[in-house]
C-alpha cells in the first residue's frame, strides 16, 4: 500500500484519467476526495471506491472558481483531517486555431487548465505545509511540451502547467512539498472522442491516428494513473519539478 493513510484530492475525478487515478489512489490505501464539475458522476466514483472497501467523498465544484476551491480544500481537510496529495487533473480542450478561437473560449481553457491549479495551490499549500509536506501532481500534456495543431489555447495552457509546476516546486520544496507534472499522450477517454467531434472527423479514423506511435496503441487511463501513484507516493521522494511523459513514445 504505497499511499496508506494518505489523504488525497483528485480534480476531474469523474473523467477518464481522474476516475482511474481516484480508484488507483484508493487501492493503494488513500482516502480520496473526488472533485468534478459533474457532481453526480463524482459521487458514482466515490461510491465505487466505498463499495470496494475504500474511503472516499465526492465534491461537486468548478475548479476555476476560487470560492469552489476554498470549499473543496476545507471539505476534504475536514473530512480526512489533512491533505497529503493533490492531483490537479481537470482539463478541457478546444480544437481551434488562434483565428478560430474566441476570447471567451481562450479564457475558459485557461480558467480550467491553469488558473484552477494556481487556485488549488494557493489554498492547499498552507494546509500541506502545516502538516509537514505533501505531493502535488499536475496534468500537463505531450502538447504542453512540443505543441500540436488546431489547439492553440490548449497547447498554451498545458505549456503553462509544465512551467508553473517547476515554479511551484522551487517555491515549496523547502516546505517538504513536491510538485510534478504528468504529461500524457493520447489516452482513450471521453476527451479524445470529443476531439474527433470538435474537428468534425470520423471517430474511428481519429482514434486510429492517435494510436500511431512506437507502442502502436493509445494509452489507457490506468497507465497514467500508475505514473501518478508513483509521483504521489514516497517512492518518488527525490522527484520534484519534473515533467514525466507517459505517451507510448509519442515522438513527433
Ligand atoms: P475527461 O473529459 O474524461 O475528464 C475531464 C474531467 O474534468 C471531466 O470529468 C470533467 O467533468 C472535469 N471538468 C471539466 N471542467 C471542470 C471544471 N471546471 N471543474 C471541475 N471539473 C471539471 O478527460 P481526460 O482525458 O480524463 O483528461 C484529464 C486530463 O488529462 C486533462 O487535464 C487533459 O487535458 C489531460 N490530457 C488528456 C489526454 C487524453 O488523450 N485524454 C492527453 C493529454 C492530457
Amino acid at each position: 500500500m504505497r499511499l496508506e493513510n494518505k489523504k488525497a484530492i483528485v480534480t476531474g475525478g469523474a473523467g477518464g484519467i481522474g476516475r482511474a487515478t481516484s480508484l488507483a489512489f484508493a487501492a493503494e490505501g488513500a482516502s480520496v476526495a473526488v472533485v468534478d464539475l459533474n457532481a453526480e458522476a463524482a459521487e458514482a466514483v466515490a461510491e465505487e471506491i466505498r463499495a470496494a472497501g475504500g474511503n472516499a467523498i465526492a465534491i461537486g465544484a468548478d475548479v476555476s472558481s476560487e470560492d469552489d476551491i476554498i470549499r473543496v480544500v476545507a471539505t476534504a481537510n475536514e473530512a480526512f483531517d489533512g491533505i497529503d496529495v493533490v492531483f490537479n487533473n481537470a482539463g478541457i480542450i478546444r480544437r481551434t486555431t488562434a483565428v478560430e478561437t474566441t476570447v471567451e473560449e481562450w479564457d475558459r481553457v485557461f480558467g480550467v487548465n491553469v488558473r484552477a491549479i494556481f487556485l488549488m495551490c494557493k489554498h492547499v499549500v498552507p494546509v500541506m505545509k502545516a502538516n509537514g509536506g505533501g505531493s502535488i501532481v499536475n496534468t500537463g500534456s505531450g502538447w504542453g511540451l512540443k505543441g500540436g495543431g488546431q489547439a492553440i489555447s490548449y497547447c498554451a495552457s498545458k505549456g503553462a502547467v509544465v512551467n508553473m509546476t517547476r515554479a511551484l516546486a522551487i517555491d515549496h520544496g523547502p516546505d517538504g512539498i513536491r510538485v510534478n507534472s504528468v504529461n500524457p499522450g493520447d489516452v482513450d477517454t471521453g476527451m479524445l472522442r470529443d476531439e474527433a467531434k470538435q474537428l468534425g472527423q470520423d471517430q474511428a479514423g481519429f482514434l486510429a491516428e492517435a494510436a500511431e506511435r512506437p507502442l502502436n496503441r493509445m494509452g489507457q487511463p490506468s497507465e497514467i494513473a500508475a505514473a501518478v501513484v508513483w509521483l504521489a507516493s514516497d517512492d518518488a521522494s527525490y522527484v520534484t519539478g519534473s515533467a514525466l511523459v507517459v505517451d507510448g513514445g509519442g515522438i513527433a
